[in-house]
């Protein structure tokens, strides 16, 4: 009996293209070429599920130029702004994610970049590669300390919470930003605030975790980093979107914001050149989830996710 097709739009971990090819008549993608949207529908012909990632962009038009027969759209990531869920379900495809399985890398990410912002290692790496260090000086690059600071997270969920166990090990105090206020055994002590500008009042380190959408969209705009201490380190593994750019840019230079790191970016892999200007900002290609052990489980999540579709079952990482 023929296999049902499955095409992937970027190269996989092995062990994912291993157990892909074994499952699958699987359409992988050696070279890791990222395919334009007509390239794209064409390798996609015939196949019964699409896996693809957040650097794809599956808007309406294309997904209405996908395979007829195609059941399940997999992506490798937990975000799933990238998708057009209206139109994926308008043609009755099945989208899953990855939830869970990246919590814990991706709140790692963020506490490096509150560590590399405030502590300056981009710019202390940057000062070792050039050359230019010529020793130890008192006043050398002097940053902030991060243990015992409060911490705002905005957005409680998976990953923020891993944020705050992480949190607790430098003693700070963690303030939370959510919908609603998360029950006593998930808060694990954070503060809730049902208001932005309390909230961020005691955010001296405000870490961003919410998903983008078109209510979280620079929602990090003039008038919150206003509500900041003076000072504050900002950063943001999650969406690019939730930052208004110029803005923050704007409170990077007149010194509002003390620090940033950002892993993520609106429009990426374009990142507004105001940062590339800035030293005290730290920038990083988008590697949340970016460990071995994480992509191998991603990428094992998503094919439970789509062999369950295809077998007519529901799998536990549906997202619509
Ligand atoms: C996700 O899973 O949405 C991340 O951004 C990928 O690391």
């Amino acid at each position: 009996m023929a296999r049902p097709v499955l095409f992937s739009t970027r190269r996989l971990p092995p062990a994912i293209e291993a157990r892909a090819a074994r499952d699958y008549d699987a359409r992988l993608n050696p070279t890791d070429k990222q395919y334009a949207d007509a390239e794209l529908t064409r390798l996609a012909q015939d196949a019964d599920a699409v896996l693809c990632c957040p650097s794809d962009r599956l808007d309406a038009a294309l997904i209405r130029a996908l395979p007829a027969g195609l059941k399940v759209i997999g992506t490798i990531s937990v975000g799933y702004d990238h998708i057009d869920l209206e139109a994926a379900r308008a043609r009755g495809i099945a989208v899953v994610h990855t939830p869970d399985v990246l919590s814990v890398a991706t709140a790692e990410l963020a506490f490096l970049l509150i560590l590399a912002a405030a502590r300056r290692a981009g710019e202390g790496e940057r000062l070792v590669r050039s050359g230019r260090w010529t020793g130890w000086a008192p006043t050398l690059l002097l940053g902030e300390r991060v243990s015992g600071k409060r911490l705002g997270i905005f957005g409680l969920g998976r990953v923020g919470r891993e944020l705050a166990r992480m949190a607790a090990a430098f003693n700070m105090e963690v303030h939370y930003r959510d919908v609603a206020r998360l029950p006593a055994e998930l808060e694990g002590g954070a503060i809730w605030h049902d208001d932005d500008a309390s909230f961020l009042a005691a955010s001296e380190v405000l870490s961003l975790h919410a998903p983008g959408d078109h209510i979280t969209r620079k929602w990090l705009n003039a008038d919150r980093i206003a509500m900041l201490p003076r000072g504050a380190v900002v950063v943001n593994a999650a969406r690019g979107t939730l930052i208004d750019d110029e803005a923050l840019i704007a409170g990077l230079r007149s010194g509002q914001v003390g620090f940033a790191g950002l892993d993520v970016y609106d429009g990426e892999p374009a990142v507004h050149p105001g940062y590339r200007a800035l030293e005290h900002v730290v920038l990083l290609p988008h590697l949340g989830s970016a460990t071995v052990e994480t992509r191998d489980d991603m990428g094992n999540v998503v094919l439970d996710g789509i062999d369950a579709v295809l077998a007519g079952q529901r799998p536990a990482n549906l997202v619509s």
